[in-house]
């Protein structure tokens, strides 16, 4: 059965794009065939995994312009990873969530069902807030975990996105779940950060941590997984990959 992951939290930068990146590759490289799916209009996804030409987009599957074959890219150094893209600069996505997505909330819901049939797992990357196009990914998925910091406004900005997701969910009656959360960008030497992981773990919520690690930076730089990016013979920090293969080895059950 196929299962598809949202990682969202309404904040910009707190890693959504980033962990959604890693644990395609992950999985990919794990033997599941794996689409990432490019939800944001900013196009970071695509332009981290493909550096070649694209033909068509996210929003041309949407609007019928192409099939949705036509689209989706192999990803030539992850075998079984696959990228629905959408173009950063110039691409349609952003006009169409504008313009369409308004009167067709299950509009990407629909396309996660044609796509569970080819795929074993699906990850949406969604762009920062709230608005339409976000709900329509958020509903699309059968869970989603919330990437945070380890800030306080991060922590501000969960309360807020458990307080909409639930109002979300009733008005589109979607079964959606939201049990896990990730603080990413974690420092154990930092007293806050463990402030934050402590007081995230007083919920109801499974919590995970990344740490701070600047191969994924370094990676989206380079157009390479970062579980394949090497600099002088290093890549990840040994606890970078740790976390990651936890993290994968818990969300696809
Ligand atoms: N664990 C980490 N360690 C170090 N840097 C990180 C980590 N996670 C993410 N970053 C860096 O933080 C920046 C923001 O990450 P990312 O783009 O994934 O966030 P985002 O939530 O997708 O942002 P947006 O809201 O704009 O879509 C990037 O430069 C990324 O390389
Ligand atoms: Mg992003």
């Amino acid at each position: 059965m196929s299962k598809t992951i949202s990682f969202h939290l309404q904040k910009g930068g707190v890693g959504k794009t980033t962990i959604s990146g890693t644990l395609s590759c992950q999985s990919a490289m794990n033997g599941f065939t794996t689409l990432l799916v490019d939800v944001d209009p900013q196009g970071n996804a695509s332009s981290w995994f493909y550096d070649g030409e694209l033909q068509y987009e996210l929003s041309d599957v949407l609007q019928g312009k192409c099939f949705i074959t036509e689209a989706i890219v192999e990803i030539p150094t992850i075998p079984n990873l696959f990228l629905l893209p959408t173009f950063g600069i110039g691409g349609g996505l952003k006009q169409y969530a504008e313009t369409k997505i308004a009167d067709e909330p299950y509009v990407l819901q629909d396309l996660v069902r044609e796509l569970s049939g080819s795929f074993e797992r699906i990850i949406l990357d969604l762009s920062p807030g709230l608005g339409k196009l976000e709900r329509s990914a958020l509903i699309a998925s059968d869970e989603i975990i919330t990437p945070m910091t380890p800030e306080v406004f991060s922590l501000d900005g969960l309360e807020i996105f458990i307080d909409e997701l639930e109002k979300i969910k009733k008005n589109l009656r979607s079964p959606v779940r939201h049990e896990k959360i990730i603080i990413n960008s974690f420092d154990e030497r930092i007293r806050q950060h463990k402030d934050i992981y402590e007081a995230a773990m007083m919920g109801s919520f499974e919590v995970f941590k990344i740490p701070v690690d600047p191969v994924f930076r370094k990676s989206q730089e380079r157009n390479v997984a970062p579980q394949l990016f090497k600099q002088r013979g290093k890549g990840l920090k040994p606890i970078t990959l740790e976390a990651i293969k936890k993290i994968d080895a818990k969300i696809w059950r």
